[in-house]
């Protein structure tokens, strides 16, 4: 099986998985006991700590442990509530994990706008200043997109939030590990991490925190996690998500290179099929992600075809795939309904090879060549 959805989930790496298995055997202690068993745990979270902490340039003490990256985007959004502010600004192609909860507050009275997208994915700076009013207390864009790999310019859209006083948070989830993210170089004040989808286990991810913006908490309970996530820890997750982080550092500049000549050689192949479109192919991306759209094609049809002959890939984005409408992402960028439809996503791990890149190249034309 050559498995292209890396975005939706990326395999374990075998070294994560031996970092992680003497806490779920050998290792049980809680880490809030005060006994050595209780110890040597809680030395384990404070070395994952500051692994993840180290892969985004920040100090151990701004990490906050979640179950993942959609709580880690909730609790972010949880400054919207300190702010004393009514207004949210977020991207239009914003993860559920951020629309759905911004729409969520906004039934206990949040006011939000939507930042639109030009054609190729970007928030212009202008488009952000202008939408920017006295009650926005918090600004939500993503670093990259997790359905078209898009890159925003975040350190400027950050740095314009800072002049005002707002709050900045960026989900930078599909990001680490793929670029370098350098939380302080980005002006932000909040960033959501997951560690599955950098070779670490499912349910675990992570809040970066300026420790100045005010958060609170969505879970009420013990004092865990400076208290802004309380519940004793998935300490074999973390410790794993730690190792991830480390592996993820030491190697960002070989793994991404290797992504971007997959990338080049799949985008070089895929232009020479009529009528594909890559999407936003002229601006910045992330190079593991490739966006396909196809004149007269269901891509959800295209997924299942390519699923027979033993390719893994996705339409869209993995947490709507169960439904039949087009992305609002591709929507928000101004694609019709029908190409909308048409899209599947590639997204490379650095595990993937140039064959594999050719045998897929050779199943899509196989398929789309077929007559109807
Ligand atoms: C951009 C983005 N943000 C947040 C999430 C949610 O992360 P998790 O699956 O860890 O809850 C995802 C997962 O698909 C994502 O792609």
């Amino acid at each position: 099986m050559i498995y292209f959805d890396n975005n939706a989930t990326t395999p374990i790496d075998p070294l994560v998985f031996e970092a992680m298995q003497p806490f779920l055997t050998t290792f049980y202690g809680n880490p809030s006991s005060l006994h050595r068993h209780g110890r040597v745990v809680k030395t384990a979270i404070e070395q994952a700590r500051q692994q993840v902490a180290s892969l985004v340039n920040v100090s151990a003490d701004q990490v906050i442990f979640t179950s993942g990256g959609t709580e880690a985007n909730n609790l972010c959004l949880s400054a919207a509530i300190c702010s004393g502010k009514q207004n949210i600004l977020l991207g239009a192609t914003e993860h559920p994990s951020v629309s759905e909860q911004v729409r969520y507050l906004s039934n206990t009275g949040f006011i939000f706008d939507e930042l639109g997208v030009d054609n190729k994915g970007l928030i212009a700076k202008d488009v952000l200043d202008a939408s920017i009013n006295a009650d926005t207390g918090l600004i939500s864009i993503m670093h990259s997109n997790n359905e078209t790999g898009v890159i925003q310019n975040i350190s400027e859209l950050a740095e314009l939030a800072n002049e005002k006083g707002i709050a900045f948070h960026t989900d930078a989830v599909q990001s680490i590990g793929k670029v370098p993210v350098d939380f302080n170089a980005l002006n932000v004040n909040l960033m959501s991490l997951s560690g599955h989808k950098v070779n670490a286990p499912k349910g675990v991810g992570a809040v970066i925190h300026d420790k100045r913006t005010l958060l609170t908490p969505l879970l009420h309970g013990g004092g865990q996690e400076a208290g802004l996530r309380p519940g004793t820890e998935n300490v074999a997750a973390i410790v794993g998500f730690g190792k991830a982080a480390e592996l993820a550092q030491q190697e960002l500049e070989q793994r991404s290179k290797h992504l971007l000549n997959l990338q080049l050689v799949l985008e070089e192949e895929l232009r020479l099929v009529n009528g594909l479109t890559v999407v936003a192919s002229s601006v910045e991306r992330l190079p593991n992600t490739s966006q396909i759209l196809m004149d007269n094609i269901d891509g959800e049809m295209l997924l299942m075809q390519l699923d027979q002959k033993g390719v893994a890939i996705s339409s869209g984005s993995a947490c709507s795939s169960n439904s039949k409408l087009p992305s609002t992402v591709l929507k928000a960028m101004g694609f019709s309904d029908s190409l909308a439809l048409s899209a599947i996503r590639v997204s490379l791990g650095h595990q993937n090879t140039q064959q594999e890149v050719l045998d897929f190249v050779t199943a899509l034309k196989g398929i789309v060549n077929q007559p109807v």
